[in-house]
């Protein structure tokens, strides 16, 4: 991308792997530091994709898989071009819950999908930007999932959080497996036995990264 001045994170991550409390932490983290940070999530971060959002979370529609993975991409394109590419072209810090790693994860792992077409179309809709540091917080998904009932913000669960208990073994193996490809870029944060220390191993591969 041309002018890029700002930094790039993203955060994944299974169900209930704790990615949006942490995301804030971190937030907070770099605010102190004195960055300007724009927190952001996939899918959804502006009006178009939070509409296209609300169609791939409701556990009413029938989707195909195929239908799934653009609508997911369609989203990310807008995204990318309202608030991803000019916070960073501002130089400021972006950090966005959930990018292309999710695609792989859950469209090509979990739904099957050809992943070498998953990598196509993410190229396309992300005009090639890669995110520069990647957080991945692991957790078994039987974990994640109970963890976030009892955190009350699942109840039956939207039309993904729904998917049976293989299709998220299938998902964290996605994960597992970018991790291990991409060992620069994606950092693996072993999910801790409290938020702040989770929040400890985060920050220190925050500062490797920014050499703060
Ligand atoms: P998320 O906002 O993380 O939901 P929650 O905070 O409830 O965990 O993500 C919504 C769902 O979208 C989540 O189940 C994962 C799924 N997803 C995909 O399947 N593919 C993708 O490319 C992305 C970005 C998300």
């Amino acid at each position: 991308m041309k002018n890029k001045k700002g930094l790039f994170i993203t955060v994944e991550g299974c169900e209930g792997c704790g990615k949006s409390t942490q995301s804030k932490l971190l937030k907070q983290y770099l605010q102190d530091k004195g960055f300007t940070v724009v927190l952001t999530r996939e899918p959804g971060g502006n009006i178009v994709a939070e509409k296209i959002r609300d169609i791939l979370l409701n556990p009413s529609f029938k989707i195909t898989s195929l239908c799934e993975l653009f609508l997911y991409e369609a989203s990310r394109i807008q995204h990318l071009s309202d608030v991803i590419k000019p916070n960073l072209q501002k130089g400021n810090v972006v950090i966005c819950d959930r990018f292309t790693d999710s695609t792989i994860a859950y469209q090509g792992f979990g739904r099957k999908i050809d992943i070498k077409t998953i990598e196509k179309l993410n190229n396309v809709a992300t005009e090639g930007i890669k995110p520069d540091l990647t957080l991945y917080l692991d957790i078994a998904p039987k974990t994640g999932i109970e963890r976030a009932k009892i955190k009350n913000d699942f109840t039956d669960g939207d039309r993904i959080e729904r998917e049976t208990l293989k299709f998220h073994n299938n998902v964290r193996k996605g994960f597992l497996t970018l991790a291990k490809m991409y060992p620069d870029r994606i950092k693996k944060i072993k999910n801790q036995d409290t938020i702040a220390n989770t929040q400890k191993l985060i920050i220190a591969e925050i500062e490797k990264c920014l050499k703060i």
